[in-house]
């Protein structure tokens, strides 16, 4: 099969890595990536330089190349409708329709097939009215969560603590328009204290198949401090949703919302990303995703033993019954620029990775590399992904931090602390 991979991130690595082990896949080559990354040039496949959004550009590369399967990484062409438009030029695309993707393209669409199903979710109030929003501020309870509806790069969501904040961020989002449209219309919601986990499900229609749980590290810093990020590192299976509770937690949060599109007349295909935040009353959903999350594909991937293509094909014919993991955990560190998430130098050399893949158990995912002779460098804020597998949440820890200080960047930031919060809870203190 001929496949095309589109994305550049450290999740395109991790697919275009796992499809070109693939039984359906003759050669490397036969992989396409668009525009992809040093680390997708490494796995032998073709990088084609035609960018994520350009959706005219892609559907046309697809028919040219006879495209068997497209498989798009980010959120920003699904929402563009590249599904819709792969399937009207007659190529298998893996993912949800334009419609469907407005679950993670608008929160206040998520937020209202959320109360149509009957999911759990924060409480929350929808306003497109600038006075409206800060009328309703007035007797919020606090810390309130005011969040831009359309995508804002993992930007678009503020805990404010207090009143003063939180019109602060109404201000920015409705007046000022620092998101553009996507804040012409906010969502304020209710506080959620718990402990965070993803949950993925491969769906066609109203079935969902889980993959094990994840767990995703937001902030910069150690301890869950410093701004939010695309995410600094991830681990699978996250012990505060143990493979035990999946059915149970993907019958709660995942199939009413599937059944609810499907009453609509669109049938979801694709990974369906529910953001959890596990409450002491249970699971409330903080945020859908209509893809596979960046960083958590990249330890989940490493886990799987089932044929990805095999799965993806499944998955899109109706067919998909089960996926399996290996009983092993695995950990991402992400290695980022320094400065990141604000202001960083790109073009840093990067030395050891061929040493760091040498390990037992480990991978080196590229998030933003390029290469330019036989140098590899920075090409992006999160640089590498580097990934491992252990016997047991401390070993693949130890296996990934071992991978990490045999590479080289000059000024680079990682997180400590990945899967620490599931080394807690395994000791009984969590
Ligand atoms: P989102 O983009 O909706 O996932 O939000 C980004 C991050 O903000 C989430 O990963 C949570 O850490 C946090 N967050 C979002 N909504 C809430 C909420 N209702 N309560 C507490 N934290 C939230
Ligand atoms: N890791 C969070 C996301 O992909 O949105």
């Amino acid at each position: 099969m001929r496949i095309l991979v589109i994305g550049s991130g450290g999740r395109e690595h991790a697919l275009v890595w796992k499809i070109a082990r693939s039984g359906q896949v003759k050669d490397p080559g036969d992989v396409f990536a668009a525009p992809g990354n040093g680390g997708t040039l490494a796995e032998g496949a073709t990088n084609v330089p035609i960018n994520a959004d350009d959706i005219d550009g892609l559907v046309a590369f697809a028919k040219r190349e006879r495209i068997d399967l497209a498989v798009p990484g980010p959120e920003l062409p699904l929402t563009l409708g590249i599904v819709d438009r792969m399937r009207d030029a007659g190529i298998a695309a893996f993912g949800p329709d334009a419609y469907c993707a407005q679950l993670e393209g608008s929160k206040a669409f998520a937020k209202e097939i959320m109360a149509a199903a009957g999911v759990p979710t924060a409480a929350s109030a929808i306003f497109t009215d600038l006075a409206a929003a800060k009328a309703h501020l007035a007797d919020a309870a606090l810390p309130v969560v005011i969040k831009a509806d359309g995508l804002a790069a993992g930007k678009g969501v503020v805990i404010a603590r207090t009143r003063e904040e939180a019109l602060g961020a109404i201000g920015d989002m409705m007046e000022t328009r620092v998101f553009g449209t996507a804040g012409d219309r906010i969502v304020m919601e209710e506080f959620l204290e718990g402990e965070e986990v993803s949950l993925l499900c491969l769906c066609h229609g109203t079935r969902a198949v889980p993959l094990p749980s994840a767990q995703d590290h937001k902030t910069v810093f150690d301890g869950d401090t410093g701004p939010n990020t695309g995410g600094m590192g991830a681990y699978s299976p996250a012990p505060v949703l143990p493979d035990s509770k999946l059915g149970t937690t993907a019958s709660l949060v995942v199939e009413p919302v599937l059944r609810e599109l499907e009453r609509r007349g669109h049938s979801y295909t694709g990974v369906l990303y529910a953001g959890l935040m596990i409450t002491r009353d249970g699971p409330k959903v903080l945020e859908y995703n209509v893809r596979f999350g960046d960083p958590e594909c990249e330890p989940l991937l490493m886990r799987l033993e089932t044929d990805l293509v095999l799965a993806m094909k499944a998955c899109i014919d109706g067919r998909l019954e089960r996926i399996d993991a290996t009983s092993q955990t695995a950990i991402g560190v992400v290695m980022a620029a320094k400065g990141y998430p604000g202001a960083y130098a790109k073009g840093i050399p990067i030395q050891g990775i061929p040493e760091a893949d040498k390990l037992p158990g480990v991978k080196v995912f590229h998030c933003g590399t390029r290469r330019e002779g036989d140098r590899l460098l920075s090409a992006g804020g999160r640089v590498l992904c580097v990934t491992a597998l252990g016997s047991g949440l401390a070993m693949a820890k130890a296996n990934a931090y071992q991978a990490v200080e045999r590479i080289t960047m000059d000024g680079a930031h990682y997180r400590h602390d990945i899967g620490d919060k599931g080394l807690r809870r395994l000791q009984g203190a969590g």
